[in-house]
């Protein structure tokens, strides 16, 4: 069956993936051309999310949903700005799981938890989160491009509640979302692609005002919800040409007061 992260990994570029994968990421491409590029752009917010909580005094990062590791993650952003920076990161996916511990090993501040994001309790006391964070103290919590993949029934803003309501105040929470608010038909059209694919995983595209409700105890900063392109750009390679694949997802950053 098709994993989200290994047709991720594809869309990225990467090389951690089978053909079953390549057929999904390669349907959905041809239903919305550009889409490989709006994965580019969330993952540029990835880095500019993490140099701005760095930059805030962020020295401990929980990743959730982390995907297949490739270039530019969320240790090496952190660890280039302090070295000091500890990381960890959750995903449930096995492929993900496995190259994330071959790249992390040896490094001491950075480790993986193979977890549901849907069971806060069991990854906040894991022995990994227990052991590189320290919770009474302000964490950069990421949930990237992760919850259109939690369907309405399984609570989304509970869940990310629980996230919160575990962290210090003065974290942050940095969270991008595909949302339809934009996109006609060939959004639909992708997203038909998933649910004929056998993927257990099914998009769940929300509003602005439903993403911007995910961040319930989070002041969000300026430019606000925007287009992930549009959040704070550094230069061309922030963005898309094509303005519809710098508005495909909903990008922010909140602040727990
Ligand atoms: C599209 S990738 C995003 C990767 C990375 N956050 C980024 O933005 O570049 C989504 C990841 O979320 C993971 N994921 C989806 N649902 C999950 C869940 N319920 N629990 C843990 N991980 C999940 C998938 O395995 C996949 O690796």
């Amino acid at each position: 069956m098709p994993s989200i992260a290994r047709t991720y990994d594809f869309m990225l570029g990467g090389g951690h993936n089978f053909a079953v994968d390549r057929a999904v990421g390669e349907q959905i491409e041809h239903a919305m051309p550009g889409l490989r590029d709006a994965a580019r752009v969330n993952r540029a917010f990835l880095g500019r999310a993490v140099r701005f909580m760095t930059a805030r005094g962020i020295r401990q990062f929980l990743d959730i949903g982390s995907g297949i590791p490739t270039v530019a993650n969320v240790h090496e952003v952190a660890q280039e700005q302090d070295p000091e920076c500890r990381v960890v990161y959750v995903d449930r996916d096995p492929v993900a799981v496995a190259h994330s511990e071959l790249i992390l090993a040896g490094n001491d501040r950075a480790a993986i938890v193979q977890a549901d994001m849907r069971d806060p309790e069991k990854i906040l006391e894991s022995p990994q989160v227990r052991g590189l964070l320290e919770l009474e103290k302000p964490v950069g919590l990421l949930m990237l491009l992760m919850l259109h993949w939690v369907p309405d029934e399984s609570g989304p803003l509970d869940l990310v509640g629980r996230y919160g309501s575990a962290l210090a105040p003065g974290s942050f929470l940095a969270l991008t979302h595909v949302t339809g608010d934009h996109q006609g038909e060939n959004l639909e059209e992708a997203t038909d692609v998933i649910k004929e694919s056998r993927s257990p995983d099914q998009v769940t595209l929300r509003t602005h005002s439903q993403v911007a409700e995910l961040f319930a105890g989070f002041e969000i900063v300026e430019p606000g919800l925007v287009g992930c392109g549009e959040w704070r750009p550094s230069g061309p390679a922030d963005i898309s040409a094509a303005a519809e694949m710098n508005m495909l997802v909903y990008a922010g950053i909140g602040r727990k007061s």
